[in-house]
């Protein structure tokens, strides 16, 4: 059975310095996870947006001489723009400095603290303001005292000493754990699943405030105004604001409900601790259910094998690892979404660079499905009159469709064509599964081994040299008619994640832009005698010339 609903999220992210791939991974991603659900006809919220507050905006702010407002706006519109350029369909754009947010986080601050889970107590200890985080002493001793989540980019972080308002993790943290053990919330992929049960194991109650005078750019303590919220509360409740959580209105609220059941989290490595340990027990303490799932994926790593990041290591050699206006610029939204997507399989670390992503795409888009559907369509001009063949004798899995096609064709295509049958509808049962599992490279790789068949049946049959004899045209449409149809149940799989060249390739065959995929995913679709467009060009090679005009600096061959 498929959910009834699907709720995605991405980080929301910090406004202190530009995106880059990473930033654009984890949103395309949740794109694609929402665009194969609306495919599913499953209704679908997505919301991404700009974690705004904290000391690291305030440094960032005053780096700059600019208030941290004005950053903030400079920034997010940065962010909005780019995803939208990168074709990102969020149904909602949620920015923490908005009055929706700040309401319901003092709201929920109150209610915390009204039912004693916030005390006062002082507090000494390092703090990485990268990472807005405490580290034990012992964690920062290990790394040299450095930030332990990332000692090279991070650098020496200091101590701070003052009085501050706790939060209660150590009331929830058992309780949590009990829930994660029993399933309640789902961790993929499933290795992180232990990792979080130990993080669970050594928690300490977590600091909830900054003094004013240290940080002033924040939301106020509605009980302590002399304080400013931590961050990351702030943060994490941004998945709830946005769905109406303590909303005046009902019907708000109830909506709220009903989307926070179905909720999926998208996050790296990095803020594992943040999502579990943090998110779990401020929702305990609310007395809310905890997400639905939580799909944690590793990092994209440049050419050093660092995490790509916004800090930028001084003196580092020009980075060869695309940026993410650079990517769009050289490839295409569709090839960049598709070379971020394949970038990362099973969720690991995964190097990103220009050769990289040039082999893939090459391979998979320009020569793989980009080719077989050039190839299929010019032939179907040259030797079908540009209209669909219609499809062999064997092709009578849904009778009633072909039932005309059948007694006009009588061929039999050959036995290579229930192969090529059977691959392309692997496509349609693996985006079928992709709502249970999430795995996109399931999906992608039904497609890969689709096309694969096609190039293999077409160079058994041989449909260019055999259309050279009169005799034999019937064979050659339906061979054509075959692979034309099996490109057609492929491209359901392609579509999250290359929509605008999947609707270009829909127009070819005279299908509107948006798949409906009951029916679209049973074979037989297309129609004999229907006329197709041209040959669409789909994915072109890597482009060296536009290479080297948006990347001047890269030695040539560089990755
Ligand atoms: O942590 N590879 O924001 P952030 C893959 N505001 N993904 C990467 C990446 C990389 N090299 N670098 C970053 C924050 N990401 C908080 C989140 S949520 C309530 C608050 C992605 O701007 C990845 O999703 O540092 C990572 O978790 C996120 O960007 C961190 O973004
Ligand atoms: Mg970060």
């Amino acid at each position: 059975m498929p959910p009834e609903r699907f709720y995605v999220t991405t980080p929301i992210y910090y406004v202190s310095g530009t995106p880059h791939v990473g930033s654009v991974y984890t949103t395309v991603m949740a794109d694609v996870f929402a665009r194969f659900h609306r495919m599913l006809g499953i209704p679908t919220f997505f919301l991404t947006g700009t974690d705004e507050h904290g000391e690291k905006a305030q440094l960032a702010a005053e780096a700059r001489g600019i208030s941290p407002a004005a950053l903030c706006d400079e920034y997010s519109a940065v962010f909005r723009s780019l995803f939208a350029r990168y074709g990102v369909s969020n149904d909602d754009f949620i920015r923490t400095t908005e009055p929706r947010h700040e309401r319901t986080v003092a709201r929920v601050l109150g209610r915390m603290h009204a039912q004693g889970d916030l005390y006062r107590a002082s507090y000494e200890g390092f703090y990485c303001t990268r990472c807005e985080t405490f580290f034990t002493d012992q964690a920062v001793r290990d790394a040299g005292d450095a930030c332990p989540e990332q000692p090279v980019l991070h650098g020496k972080i200091q101590r701070l000493s003052e009085t501050n308002w706790f939060f209660r993790t150590s009331k929830y943290a058992p309780e949590l754990a009990r829930r994660i053990e029993a399933g309640e919330m789902e961790i993929v992929p499933a290795r992180r699943r232990q990792e979080v049960l130990g993080l669970l194991r050594d928690v300490q109650d977590l600091c909830v405030s900054r003094h004013r005078s240290r940080v002033s750019w924040g939301i106020p303590l509605p009980f302590d105004p002399e304080y400013v919220c931590y961050v990351w509360i702030d943060a994490l409740f941004n998945y709830r604001t946005a769905t109406g959580y303590l909303d005046d209105d009902a019907a708000r609220r109830a909506d709220d409900a009903a989307w926070w059941a179905h909720a999926t989290h998208l996050i790296g490595k990095d803020i594992l601790k943040h999502h579990t340990v943090l998110w779990g027990t401020f929702l305990l303490a609310m007395g809310e259910p905890l997400p639905r799932r939580e799909f944690i994926h590793g990092w994209l790593l440049d050419e050093r094998g660092l995490k790509v990041s916004k800090t930028q290591l001084a003196g580092a050699p020009a980075a060869r690892t695309p940026g993410a206006e650079e990517l769009l610029a050289v490839v295409g939204r569709d090839a960049a979404r598709y070379a971020l997507v394949t970038a990362m399989r099973g969720a690991e670390d995964a190097p990103f660079s220009w050769n990289l992503l040039r082999e893939r795409l090459d391979a998979e888009l320009a020569n793989g499905f980009g080719n077989s559907v050039n190839r299929v369509v010019r032939m179907i001009h040259q030797s079908c009159g540009g209209r669909f063949p219609g499809l062999d004798v064997n092709s009578d899995v849904n009778a009633d469709v072909n039932a005309d096609v059948n007694v006009r064709a009588k061929v039999d295509a050959g036995a290579r064509a229930a192969a090529v049958r059977e691959a392309a509808l692997a496509v349609p049962a693996a985006v079928r599964r992709l709502p249970d599992i999430l795995d996109v490279h399931e999906v992608l790789g039904a497609v890969r081994a689709g096309v694969q068949e096609i190039s293999l049946f077409l160079d058994e049959e041989k449909p260019w040299k055999a259309a050279k004899d009169p005799a034999n045209l019937p064979r050659v449409g339906a061979t054509l008619a075959t692979a034309l149809e099996a490109l057609r149940l492929l491209s359901l799989g392609l579509h999250a994640v290359c929509p605008e060249k999947m609707a270009e390739f829909r127009a070819v065959l005279g299908l509107g832009a948006e798949p409906c995929f009951e029916p679209e995913s049973r074979w037989g679709l297309l129609a004999a005698g229907a006329p197709l467009g041209q040959p669409p060009g789909l994915f072109p090679r890597f482009d060296d010339a536009k290479f080297a005009a948006a990347v001047p600096d890269a030695a040539p061959g560089a990755g």
